[in-house]
């Protein structure tokens, strides 16, 4: 059967993951596919870096050159913001190579068009990675969960929240020094705003409320807040309380419209997401058949995320009769 050419868009913390993740698992995918996967090209914006890849490996800042490649047949896309992502995800389509991406602002706002052009287009496209990381909740939800009629979504969708919460809680910190540990760690960006302030979990919510009701709520109606208001004393009363702050994204139906928060909410311990802790997410789903049920794991990270694309290329991927890959 050959081989299954990909290209990387992007070879950051995501894009080096797949990159390390296809060598490492080159069996396992063999298996599953019929076929080696080879990441034959790396799309990137600096060309002073120095790469850590193979020297067959196409490196290049001209997606062109990338969508010349004869037989190329995926591509994954792990680079940041709107654009160029979405625009390049649709040139792929176009050239009939399965997307799969980890981009979660670019799908929020253009996933249903990217699904549409690749229906049009026969091709498969992939978003697992764009919401809590390695969590396997968009198939899950896509697959095992059809029947059931689901009334609504409550969700820790941004790990560096969650760790700075329970950081302060656990160590009595204010919240200027856990967010220091988080960028210590490498949790935080050096500008944590997308984070802190909610924009990042609004995303990830978006893209569950389109493939959970086939819809959006008006963004502008969404309430989100982050946890950057929230003190140390806020969170010790809580905890005297028995209670604890989780920063909650939730959506929900309500008659013919859909309504959505995303914000730090005080939990008691019966409820599922208290114990969720550190950097983990977690997605709590009420089903009409299942009842309630908790997907948690890792929500961020390299592997966690690539774990999350090739497991989408493992359960997307087919062979499109015209290609012509060697
Ligand atoms: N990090 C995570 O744990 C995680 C988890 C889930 C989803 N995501 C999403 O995955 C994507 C990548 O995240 P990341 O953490 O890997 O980011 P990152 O470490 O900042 O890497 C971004 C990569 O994209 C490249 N890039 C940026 N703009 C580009 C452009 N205009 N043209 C070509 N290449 C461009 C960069 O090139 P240079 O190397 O030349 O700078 C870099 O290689 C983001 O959309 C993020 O939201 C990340």
């Amino acid at each position: 059967m050959g081989t299954i050419k990909a290209a990387l868009l992007g070879f950051g913390t995501v894009g080096q993951g797949v990159y390390e993740a296809v060598r490492s698992h080159r069996q396992q995918l063999k298996a599953r596919l019929g076929a080696e996967v080879e990441i034959v090209a790396v799309l990137i914006k600096n060309p002073y870096k120095k790469r850590d890849v193979g020297r067959s490996v196409l490196v290049t800042t001209d997606f062109e050159e990338i969508l010349a490649i004869p037989g190329l047949e995926v591509v994954f896309e792990a680079i940041v913001g709107e654009e160029p992502g979405f625009s390049y995800c649709m040139k792929a389509i176009e050239k009939g190579c399965h997307v799969i991406t980890a981009n979660k602002v670019m799908f929020a706002k253009y996933g249903e068009i990217l699904l549409e052009h690749a229906k049009a287009h026969g091709v498969y496209v992939g978003y697992e990675a764009t919401t809590a990381g390695g969590v396997p909740v968009i198939r899950t939800i896509a697959h095992q969960l059809q029947v059931n009629d689901i009334q609504r979504v409550q969700a820790i969708l941004n790990g560096t929240s969650n760790f700075i919460l329970t950081e302060m809680r656990e160590k009595h910190l204010p919240f200027e020094e856990a967010l220091a540990i988080a960028q210590q760690h490498g949790y935080a960006e050096a500008d944590p705003g997308n984070d802190i302030e909610g924009k990042d979990a609004f995303c990830k919510l978006m893209i569950l409320s389109r493939l959970v009701f086939g819809g959006q709520p008006d963004w502008k109606e969404v309430e989100v807040e982050g946890i950057n208001a929230l003190t140390l004393a806020d969170v010790e009363k809580a905890e005297k309380k028995g209670l604890r702050y989780k920063h909650i994204a939730d959506v929900y139906r309500y008659g013919d419209t859909l309504k959505a928060s995303v914000k730090p909410v005080l939990v008691p311990p019966e409820h599922a997401l208290y114990a969720i802790e550190g950097v983990n997410n977690a997605v709590t789903i009420y089903g009409s058949l299942i009842g309630k049920i908790t997907l948690a794991g890792p929500g961020a990270g390299k592997f966690p995320t690539a774990s999350a694309m090739i497991e989408d290329l493992a359960g997307g991927y087919r062979r499109i009769p015209q290609m012509n890959a060697i």
